[in-house]
Protein backbone atom coordinates (compact mmCIF):
# COMPACT_ATOMS: atom_id res chain seq x y z
CA UNK A 1 0.00 0.00 0.00
CA UNK A 2 1.40 3.59 -1.09
CA UNK A 3 0.45 6.64 0.73
CA UNK A 4 1.14 9.51 -1.18
CA UNK A 5 0.11 13.28 -0.85
CA UNK A 6 -1.04 15.73 -4.05
CA UNK A 7 -0.61 19.59 -3.64
CA UNK A 8 -1.43 22.01 -5.87
CA UNK A 9 0.40 25.71 -5.40
CA UNK A 10 0.76 29.01 -6.70
CA UNK A 11 -1.55 30.34 -9.69
CA UNK A 12 -3.29 27.42 -10.96
CA UNK A 13 -3.31 26.95 -14.67
CA UNK A 14 -4.68 24.57 -17.09
CA UNK A 15 -3.64 20.94 -17.13
CA UNK A 16 -3.06 20.60 -13.50
CA UNK A 17 -6.33 17.90 -12.91
CA UNK A 18 -4.70 15.94 -15.98
CA UNK A 19 -1.74 15.52 -14.26
CA UNK A 20 -2.03 14.43 -11.00
CA UNK A 21 -4.93 12.02 -12.85
CA UNK A 22 -1.64 10.93 -14.43
CA UNK A 23 0.01 10.39 -11.17
CA UNK A 24 -2.71 8.07 -9.97
CA UNK A 25 -3.55 6.25 -12.84
CA UNK A 26 -0.09 5.79 -13.14
CA UNK A 27 0.41 4.23 -9.69
CA UNK A 28 -2.30 1.93 -9.78
CA UNK A 29 -5.36 1.01 -11.76
CA UNK A 30 -7.74 0.97 -8.75
CA UNK A 31 -7.03 3.04 -5.06
CA UNK A 32 -7.34 -0.48 -3.10
CA UNK A 33 -3.64 -0.17 -2.97
CA UNK A 34 -3.19 3.58 -2.76
CA UNK A 35 -4.13 6.02 -0.89
CA UNK A 36 -4.21 9.28 -2.20
CA UNK A 37 -4.61 12.47 0.19
CA UNK A 38 -5.04 15.56 -1.50
CA UNK A 39 -3.79 18.56 0.50
CA UNK A 40 -6.18 21.57 0.07
CA UNK A 41 -5.77 25.27 -1.07
CA UNK A 42 -1.42 24.53 -1.67
CA UNK A 43 0.73 24.59 0.82
CA UNK A 44 -1.78 26.24 2.93
CA UNK A 45 -3.43 22.88 3.22
CA UNK A 46 -0.60 21.06 4.60
CA UNK A 47 0.49 23.67 6.91
CA UNK A 48 -2.86 23.71 8.81
CA UNK A 49 -3.71 19.95 8.16
CA UNK A 50 -6.19 20.47 5.47
CA UNK A 51 -6.40 17.31 3.76
CA UNK A 52 -9.06 14.67 2.49
CA UNK A 53 -8.45 11.17 1.24
CA UNK A 54 -9.72 11.01 -2.83
CA UNK A 55 -10.91 8.48 -4.42
CA UNK A 56 -11.67 6.88 -8.01
CA UNK A 57 -14.48 9.02 -8.42
CA UNK A 58 -12.31 12.34 -7.92
CA UNK A 59 -10.21 11.16 -10.68
CA UNK A 60 -12.89 10.62 -13.03
CA UNK A 61 -13.60 12.75 -15.93
CA UNK A 62 -10.84 15.45 -15.06
CA UNK A 63 -8.34 15.35 -18.09
CA UNK A 64 -10.31 18.36 -19.43
CA UNK A 65 -11.13 19.82 -16.65
CA UNK A 66 -9.17 23.38 -15.86
CA UNK A 67 -8.16 24.59 -12.56
CA UNK A 68 -7.45 22.27 -9.76
CA UNK A 69 -9.85 19.64 -8.13
CA UNK A 70 -7.75 20.88 -4.62
CA UNK A 71 -7.59 24.24 -5.08
CA UNK A 72 -4.31 26.32 -4.82
CA UNK A 73 -3.26 29.25 -3.33
CA UNK A 74 -0.29 31.41 -3.22
CA UNK A 75 2.51 31.18 -0.08
CA UNK A 76 5.08 32.99 -0.77
CA UNK A 77 8.66 30.87 -0.28
CA UNK A 78 10.49 33.58 1.47
CA UNK A 79 7.67 33.80 4.40
CA UNK A 80 8.11 30.17 4.84
CA UNK A 81 10.73 30.16 7.24
CA UNK A 82 8.57 33.33 8.92
CA UNK A 83 6.22 32.03 11.97
CA UNK A 84 2.39 32.39 11.45
CA UNK A 85 0.64 35.18 12.99
CA UNK A 86 -0.27 32.70 16.08
CA UNK A 87 3.40 31.77 15.93
CA UNK A 88 3.42 28.18 14.11
CA UNK A 89 6.24 27.16 12.03
CA UNK A 90 4.88 26.50 8.64
CA UNK A 91 7.93 24.55 8.27
CA UNK A 92 7.49 22.26 11.35
CA UNK A 93 3.89 21.92 10.89
CA UNK A 94 4.23 21.08 7.17
CA UNK A 95 7.21 17.78 8.28
CA UNK A 96 4.45 16.95 11.02
CA UNK A 97 1.44 16.29 8.73
CA UNK A 98 3.64 14.69 6.37
CA UNK A 99 4.74 12.60 8.97
CA UNK A 100 1.12 12.17 10.50
CA UNK A 101 -0.07 10.70 7.07
CA UNK A 102 2.94 8.45 6.88
CA UNK A 103 3.34 9.73 3.51
CA UNK A 104 5.47 7.87 0.86
CA UNK A 105 5.74 10.68 -0.86
CA UNK A 106 4.71 14.16 -1.48
CA UNK A 107 3.79 14.87 -5.41
CA UNK A 108 3.87 19.27 -5.80
CA UNK A 109 2.55 20.80 -8.37
CA UNK A 110 3.83 24.12 -9.14
CA UNK A 111 5.81 26.58 -10.69
CA UNK A 112 8.99 28.51 -8.91
CA UNK A 113 8.16 29.87 -5.88
CA UNK A 114 6.26 26.58 -5.57
CA UNK A 115 9.42 24.48 -6.23
CA UNK A 116 11.41 26.44 -3.67
CA UNK A 117 9.79 25.36 -1.16
CA UNK A 118 9.72 22.09 -2.77
CA UNK A 119 13.17 21.98 -2.31
CA UNK A 120 13.18 23.13 1.40
CA UNK A 121 10.81 20.29 1.93
CA UNK A 122 13.53 17.99 0.57
CA UNK A 123 16.46 19.35 2.18
CA UNK A 124 13.93 18.65 5.41
CA UNK A 125 14.19 14.84 4.86
CA UNK A 126 10.50 14.49 2.84
CA UNK A 127 10.08 12.36 -0.04
CA UNK A 128 9.14 14.70 -2.91
CA UNK A 129 8.86 14.77 -6.35
CA UNK A 130 8.00 17.82 -8.35
CA UNK A 131 5.59 18.78 -11.28
CA UNK A 132 6.29 21.88 -13.47
CA UNK A 133 2.87 23.82 -14.02
CA UNK A 134 2.67 27.70 -14.95
CA UNK A 135 1.57 29.50 -18.02
CA UNK A 136 4.81 31.33 -18.11
CA UNK A 137 7.00 28.10 -19.39
CA UNK A 138 9.83 29.80 -17.09
CA UNK A 139 10.92 27.07 -15.13
CA UNK A 140 14.45 25.79 -15.66
CA UNK A 141 15.58 22.49 -16.65
CA UNK A 142 12.24 21.59 -18.59
CA UNK A 143 11.90 22.26 -22.38
CA UNK A 144 7.96 22.81 -22.05
CA UNK A 145 5.55 23.35 -18.43
CA UNK A 146 2.16 22.07 -18.79
CA UNK A 147 -0.24 25.48 -19.13
CA UNK A 148 2.27 27.04 -21.51
CA UNK A 149 0.58 25.74 -24.75
CA UNK A 150 -2.91 25.83 -23.24
CA UNK A 151 -2.13 29.55 -22.68
CA UNK A 152 -0.30 30.58 -25.74
CA UNK A 153 -3.93 29.10 -27.82
CA UNK A 154 -5.99 31.74 -25.66
CA UNK A 155 -3.37 34.58 -26.12
CA UNK A 156 -3.10 33.74 -29.65
CA UNK A 157 -7.07 33.86 -30.44
CA UNK A 158 -7.30 37.29 -28.55
CA UNK A 159 -4.57 38.67 -31.14
CA UNK A 160 -6.32 36.99 -34.08
CA UNK A 161 -9.69 38.72 -32.88
CA UNK A 162 -8.15 42.12 -32.44
CA UNK A 163 -6.44 41.50 -35.61
CA UNK A 164 -9.62 41.50 -37.52
CA UNK A 165 -10.83 44.61 -35.57
CA UNK A 166 -7.80 46.62 -35.88
CA UNK A 167 -7.79 46.11 -39.79
CA UNK A 168 -11.01 47.49 -39.86
CA UNK A 169 -10.57 50.47 -37.94
CA UNK A 170 -6.93 51.27 -39.42
CA UNK A 171 -5.87 51.71 -35.38
CA UNK A 172 -2.79 50.55 -33.38
CA UNK A 173 -3.79 48.20 -30.66
CA UNK A 174 -1.54 46.71 -27.95
CA UNK A 175 -2.48 42.85 -26.32
CA UNK A 176 -0.84 42.84 -23.23
CA UNK A 177 -0.09 38.97 -22.58
CA UNK A 178 1.00 37.21 -19.22
CA UNK A 179 4.07 35.46 -18.25
CA UNK A 180 5.69 37.00 -15.01
CA UNK A 181 8.97 38.28 -15.34
CA UNK A 182 9.98 36.19 -18.84
CA UNK A 183 8.42 36.29 -22.11
CA UNK A 184 7.93 33.14 -23.61
CA UNK A 185 4.16 33.58 -24.01
CA UNK A 186 4.21 36.87 -25.58
CA UNK A 187 6.52 35.48 -27.96
CA UNK A 188 5.11 32.29 -28.96
CA UNK A 189 1.60 34.00 -29.15
CA UNK A 190 3.01 37.12 -30.46
CA UNK A 191 4.43 35.14 -33.36
CA UNK A 192 1.17 32.72 -33.63
CA UNK A 193 -1.22 35.49 -33.93
CA UNK A 194 0.97 37.71 -36.15
CA UNK A 195 1.81 40.95 -34.27
CA UNK A 196 3.69 43.45 -35.72
CA UNK A 197 5.77 44.27 -32.49
CA UNK A 198 6.55 41.99 -30.06
CA UNK A 199 8.10 43.11 -26.64
CA UNK A 200 9.51 41.19 -23.71
CA UNK A 201 11.05 41.61 -20.67
CA UNK A 202 14.45 40.13 -22.02
CA UNK A 203 14.61 42.97 -24.22
CA UNK A 204 14.21 46.34 -23.38
CA UNK A 205 12.12 48.25 -25.92
CA UNK A 206 12.66 51.63 -27.28
CA UNK A 207 9.89 53.73 -27.70
CA UNK A 208 11.58 55.23 -31.15
CA UNK A 209 11.96 52.31 -32.81
CA UNK A 210 8.12 51.24 -32.05
CA UNK A 211 7.52 54.17 -33.45
CA UNK A 212 9.83 53.62 -36.45
CA UNK A 213 7.84 49.93 -36.72
CA UNK A 214 3.93 51.77 -36.63
CA UNK A 215 5.37 54.49 -39.00
CA UNK A 216 6.84 52.14 -41.47
CA UNK A 217 4.01 50.19 -41.38
CA UNK A 218 1.81 53.27 -42.35
CA UNK A 219 3.99 54.24 -45.34
CA UNK A 220 3.73 50.53 -46.54
CA UNK A 221 0.22 51.50 -46.78
CA UNK A 222 -0.69 48.99 -43.85
CA UNK A 223 -3.13 51.48 -41.91
CA UNK A 224 -2.75 48.96 -38.38
CA UNK A 225 -0.56 47.69 -35.96
CA UNK A 226 -0.98 44.96 -33.53
CA UNK A 227 1.86 45.20 -30.54
CA UNK A 228 2.49 42.39 -28.22
CA UNK A 229 3.89 43.37 -25.15
CA UNK A 230 4.57 41.12 -22.00
CA UNK A 231 3.04 42.22 -18.65
CA UNK A 232 6.63 42.75 -17.44
CA UNK A 233 8.04 44.18 -20.59
CA UNK A 234 9.77 47.34 -19.57
CA UNK A 235 11.29 50.48 -21.70
CA UNK A 236 15.19 50.47 -22.22
CA UNK A 237 15.53 53.82 -20.28
CA UNK A 238 13.57 51.87 -16.68
CA UNK A 239 15.81 48.71 -17.23
CA UNK A 240 18.97 50.96 -16.04
CA UNK A 241 16.63 52.24 -13.07
CA UNK A 242 18.19 49.89 -9.42
CA UNK A 243 15.16 48.31 -7.76
CA UNK A 244 15.12 51.69 -5.68
CA UNK A 245 14.21 54.07 -8.27
CA UNK A 246 11.73 51.52 -10.14
CA UNK A 247 9.88 51.30 -6.94
CA UNK A 248 9.76 55.08 -6.87
CA UNK A 249 8.74 55.27 -10.64
CA UNK A 250 6.24 52.85 -10.50
CA UNK A 251 4.77 54.49 -7.51
CA UNK A 252 4.86 57.79 -8.92
CA UNK A 253 3.02 56.00 -12.13
CA UNK A 254 -0.04 54.55 -9.82
CA UNK A 255 -2.15 56.00 -13.23
CA UNK A 256 -1.09 53.35 -15.27
CA UNK A 257 -2.63 50.10 -14.47
CA UNK A 258 0.45 48.47 -16.23
CA UNK A 259 2.84 48.41 -18.78
CA UNK A 260 0.43 48.30 -22.01
CA UNK A 261 -1.28 51.79 -20.57
CA UNK A 262 1.88 53.31 -20.12
CA UNK A 263 3.11 52.25 -23.83
CA UNK A 264 -0.08 53.02 -25.62
CA UNK A 265 0.35 56.96 -23.67
CA UNK A 266 3.50 57.39 -24.49
CA UNK A 267 2.55 56.42 -28.32
CA UNK A 268 0.02 58.88 -28.73
CA UNK A 269 1.79 61.82 -26.64
CA UNK A 270 4.87 61.34 -29.38
CA UNK A 271 3.13 60.42 -32.55
CA UNK A 272 -1.02 61.54 -32.02
CA UNK A 273 -1.60 58.19 -32.83
CA UNK A 274 -4.80 56.90 -31.15
CA UNK A 275 -3.66 53.53 -29.48
CA UNK A 276 -6.86 50.94 -28.15
CA UNK A 277 -5.54 47.86 -25.12
CA UNK A 278 -6.77 44.58 -24.64
CA UNK A 279 -5.41 42.48 -21.85
CA UNK A 280 -7.33 39.10 -21.67
CA UNK A 281 -5.24 38.72 -17.84
CA UNK A 282 -6.14 35.48 -16.09
CA UNK A 283 -8.94 34.21 -19.57
CA UNK A 284 -4.93 32.85 -20.29
CA UNK A 285 -5.12 30.46 -17.56
CA UNK A 286 -8.85 29.70 -17.39
CA UNK A 287 -10.55 26.40 -19.15
CA UNK A 288 -9.78 23.25 -20.89
CA UNK A 289 -6.26 22.55 -21.49
CA UNK A 290 -5.04 22.02 -24.90
CA UNK A 291 -4.58 18.46 -26.44
CA UNK A 292 -0.83 19.15 -26.59
CA UNK A 293 -0.86 20.35 -22.23
CA UNK A 294 -2.88 17.04 -22.02
CA UNK A 295 -0.60 14.32 -23.30
CA UNK A 296 2.39 16.63 -21.69
CA UNK A 297 0.32 16.61 -18.01
CA UNK A 298 -0.22 12.61 -18.88
CA UNK A 299 3.17 12.11 -19.57
CA UNK A 300 4.70 13.85 -16.60
CA UNK A 301 2.05 12.29 -14.12
CA UNK A 302 3.01 8.54 -15.50
CA UNK A 303 6.30 9.03 -15.43
CA UNK A 304 6.17 10.77 -11.51
CA UNK A 305 4.39 7.55 -10.58
CA UNK A 306 7.12 5.18 -12.33
CA UNK A 307 9.68 7.37 -9.82
CA UNK A 308 7.18 6.37 -6.92
CA UNK A 309 7.43 3.18 -7.95
CA UNK A 310 11.11 2.82 -7.83
CA UNK A 311 11.27 5.07 -4.80
CA UNK A 312 13.20 7.87 -6.32
CA UNK A 313 12.71 11.05 -4.89
CA UNK A 314 13.99 14.25 -5.11
CA UNK A 315 13.13 15.29 -8.88
CA UNK A 316 11.33 17.67 -10.71
CA UNK A 317 10.14 15.64 -13.65
CA UNK A 318 10.05 17.55 -17.25
CA UNK A 319 10.51 17.13 -20.80
CA UNK A 320 13.94 18.02 -22.86
CA UNK A 321 14.04 17.01 -26.48
CA UNK A 322 10.73 15.72 -26.22
CA UNK A 323 11.91 12.97 -23.46
CA UNK A 324 10.37 12.84 -20.41
CA UNK A 325 12.96 13.27 -18.14
CA UNK A 326 14.34 13.36 -14.17
CA UNK A 327 15.91 16.32 -12.96
CA UNK A 328 17.31 16.72 -9.73
CA UNK A 329 15.43 19.16 -7.77
CA UNK A 330 18.35 21.18 -5.78
CA UNK A 331 19.77 21.52 -9.51
CA UNK A 332 17.01 23.79 -10.70
CA UNK A 333 15.09 25.20 -7.76
CA UNK A 334 15.62 28.95 -7.91
CA UNK A 335 16.26 29.08 -11.55
CA UNK A 336 14.32 31.14 -13.69
CA UNK A 337 14.37 29.63 -17.44
CA UNK A 338 14.20 32.95 -20.08
CA UNK A 339 14.33 33.81 -23.24
CA UNK A 340 18.04 34.91 -24.04
CA UNK A 341 17.90 37.96 -26.90
CA UNK A 342 20.87 35.22 -28.44
CA UNK A 343 18.18 32.67 -29.00
CA UNK A 344 17.44 31.32 -32.30
CA UNK A 345 13.88 32.53 -32.29
CA UNK A 346 14.83 35.78 -31.69
CA UNK A 347 17.02 36.15 -34.73
CA UNK A 348 14.23 34.15 -36.49
CA UNK A 349 11.58 37.05 -35.02
CA UNK A 350 13.80 39.98 -36.79
CA UNK A 351 14.57 38.03 -40.43
CA UNK A 352 10.57 37.75 -40.28
CA UNK A 353 10.53 41.83 -40.19
CA UNK A 354 9.26 41.87 -36.79
CA UNK A 355 10.16 44.46 -34.40
CA UNK A 356 11.29 43.52 -30.99
CA UNK A 357 11.63 46.92 -29.46
CA UNK A 358 15.41 47.12 -30.12
O1 LIG B 1 2.62 32.68 -12.91
C1 LIG B 1 1.41 32.63 -13.57
C2 LIG B 1 0.80 34.00 -13.65
O2 LIG B 1 -0.43 33.91 -14.35
C3 LIG B 1 1.69 35.07 -14.30
O3 LIG B 1 1.70 35.01 -15.69
C4 LIG B 1 1.08 36.33 -13.72
O4 LIG B 1 2.04 37.36 -13.65
C5 LIG B 1 0.68 35.91 -12.35
O5 LIG B 1 0.53 34.50 -12.37
C6 LIG B 1 -0.61 36.53 -11.86
O6 LIG B 1 -0.81 36.17 -10.56
P1 LIG B 1 -2.16 36.31 -9.75
O7 LIG B 1 -3.11 35.29 -10.28
O8 LIG B 1 -1.77 36.05 -8.35
O9 LIG B 1 -2.65 37.69 -10.01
Amino acid sequence: MKRIGLLTSGGDCQALNATMRGVVKGLSSNLDELEVYGFMNGYRGLIYGDYRLLTSQDFSGILTKGGTIIGSSRQPFKLMRVPDEKGLDKVEAMKQNYYKLRLDCLVILGGNGTQKTANLLREEGLNIIHLPKTIDNDIWGTDMTFGFYSAVNIATDAIDRIHTTAASHNRVFIVEIMGHKVGWLTLYAGIAGGADIILIPEIPYHLDKVLEAIEARTKAGKGFTVIAVAEGAVSAEDAKLSKKEMKKKMEEKKYHPSVAYELAAEIERASGTEVRITVPGHTQRGGSPCPYDRVLSTRLGVAAAKLILDEQYGYMVGIVNNKIKKVPLGEVAGKLKMVSPDDQIIKECKLLGLCMGD
